[in-house]
């Protein structure tokens, strides 16, 4: 595989603005209310600007397609060097006296907005703060999620009742890869959203787990799996009218890491309508729909935080340690640079505590293993460790609100050989720039019991709230 599908995502941080603006004009084209003026006219401002912007980058653009029609390496490394270049000649540079707070306990202090507009928009890990943020303040105010009674029903004579319930403990590490998927339950019964009317929701939730499934003596494999999730949507489409209603396009379902990717593999309209929510988000994946399902962050699970080590206390470059029989570009990864000093790449556990490891790097290697997604990801960034994704084809958590090549950097698998080179050319002016807004999406990567604004929890409602309304049946 020579295309390199991340890059050329990352390198249109501008057309993508352009394309959530129109997105919302078409929206608002269906409404009459005179409140459609107040984003109406913004979204005009948006596409304006953005042309602009873009406008006034073209000589820039020209100028670096020439000259790197000229020069040697791969395709993808261009691009590559083609967006350093136009990051640096950003006026990046007033940035770094901000004081980004990286304890983890100011969350809204972060994202106040002087601290946003101080940023300019280049610099931005967002593609478009101002819009997401007005939509997502009326996500609070209006988002209602029906859930189907058996998430608290405890039927004493069902075995399968458990499966059903949220789990009581999911910070235990034994849940492991699993816990995104509780904790998504979790916040959400606790959260503003549930509604008791089901006339009023945008949307419904099954809510079996597939952890639960994975762990329960009668169920366990695969392919039972399915047959289980099944039969649970014949069940609730024959005792409910709201399947039907919307041939299963406003129901949703979550479920994280391997067994869970073929849940739905045996009823062929869960799989087509129904929405997954997933870690399991690859354009390569069999039963992930892009643009219908939504990625859903692998977080593992934590009890606590510490402090993060500050850029000038990580003295390695590279980090990652992992299981590396499962994937010949991990194989690749140890054959290469297992003797550079610089880079700590283990085979298995590392010969210090893991954590220690994303402390005391610049970058954190996520490689692609059986899956595309690993926690990872996510391990990083709660570390503060610069994310390294090379993962072809993952469709990163998030993507369509965050801007991932401002606070990561994504190599295409067929330049792993280039994966020095393309590390120590970041300058460090670059490399505080990627710090500081790893530190300002951390706490979107997060999970609490009690959701907190703008934590995982209410990014992936975020995600829910763009899809509804697009396939109702019947009003
Ligand atoms: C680079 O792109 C050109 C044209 O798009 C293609 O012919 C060539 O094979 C590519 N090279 C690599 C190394 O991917
Ligand atoms: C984080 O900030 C809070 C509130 O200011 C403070 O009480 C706490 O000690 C800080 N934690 C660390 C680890 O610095
Ligand atoms: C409880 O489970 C049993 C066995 O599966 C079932 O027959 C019964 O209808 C269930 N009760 C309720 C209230 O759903
Ligand atoms: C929904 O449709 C299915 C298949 O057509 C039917 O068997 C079921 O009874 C319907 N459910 C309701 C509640 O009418
Ligand atoms: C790394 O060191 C080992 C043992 O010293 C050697 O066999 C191997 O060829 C070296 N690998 C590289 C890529 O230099």
């Amino acid at each position: 595989m020579s295309q390199p599908p991340y890059v050329i995502i990352h390198s249109e941080p501008m057309l993508l603005c352009t394309i959530l603006g129109r997105r919302r004009l078409q929206r608002v084209l269906y409404q009459t209310s005179w409140n459609a003026y107040f984003v109406l006219f913004p979204s005009f401002a948006v596409l304006l600007i953005t042309s602009l912007a873009i406008l006034s980058l073209w000589p820039q653009i020209l100028l670096l397609k020439s000259s790197t029609s000229a020069e040697e390496g791969t395709n993808s490394t261009k691009v590559f060097k083609v967006r350093e270049n136009l990051k640096e000649s950003l006026p990046c540079s007033s940035l770094l006296g901000l004081n980004c707070d990286c304890n983890g306990t100011h969350q809204s202090s972060v994202l106040s907005p002087s601290l946003l507009q101080t940023k300019t928009k280049s610099c931005s890990p967002y593609h478009n703060w101002e819009l997401f943020n007005a939509d997502y303040q009326e996500m609070l105010k209006k988002l209602k999620i029906f859930v189907y009674p058996d998430v608290s029903m405890n039927n004493k004579s069902s075995p399968f009742a458990r499966i059903f319930l949220p789990h009581p403990d999911p910070t235990d590490p034994k849940v492991g890869n699993y816990f995104s998927e509780h904790a998504f339950k979790l916040a959400f019964l606790r959260s503003p959203f549930v509604t008791q009317h089901p006339e009023k929701a945008h949307f419904f939730f099954m809510p079996f787990s597939i952890n639960a499934m994975r762990n329960h003596p009668l169920l366990r494999s695969e392919s039972s799996i399915s047959n289980f999730v099944a039969k649970y949507v014949l069940r609730i489409s024959s005792e409910f009218m709201f399947w039907n209603a919307s041939g299963g396009a406003d129901h949703f379902y979550v479920c994280c890491h391997s067994v869970g990717r073929e849940a739905a593999s045996k009823h062929i309209i869960l799989r087509n309508n129904a929405i997954q929510l997933t870690c399991s988000s690859s354009y390569f994946q069999r039963l992930y729909s892009a643009h219908k399902d939504v990625a859903l962050p692998q977080v593992w699970p934590r009890r606590s935080d510490k402090v993060l080590n500050p850029p000038n206390a990580r003295n390695k470059l590279v980090f990652f340690a992992g299981r590396v029989q499962n994937s010949g570009i991990r194989q690749q990864l140890l054959t290469l640079w297992r003797n550079d000093t610089s880079f700590d790449i283990f085979s298995g556990h590392p010969s210090y505590p893991y954590e220690e490891g994303f402390r005391r790097s610049k970058y954190c290697l996520h490689v692609k293993g059986y899956e595309v997604n690993t926690a990872r990801v996510s391990d990083a960034i709660h570390y503060g460790c610069i994310p390294v994704l090379i993962s072809n084809y993952y469709d990163l958590p998030f993507a369509n609100i965050l801007d991932w090549s401002k606070f990561s950097i994504v190599v295409n698998q067929a330049d792993v050989a280039l994966l020095k080179h393309i590390l120590t050319s970041v300058s460090e002016q670059t490399y505080l720039n990627l710090y500081q807004n790893l530190c300002m999406v951390r706490k979107h990567f997060k999970w609490h019991a009690d959701p907190v604004s703008y934590d995982a929890f209410h990014m992936t409602a975020y995600q829910l709230w763009l899809r509804r309304g697009l396939h109702r049946l019947v009003t």
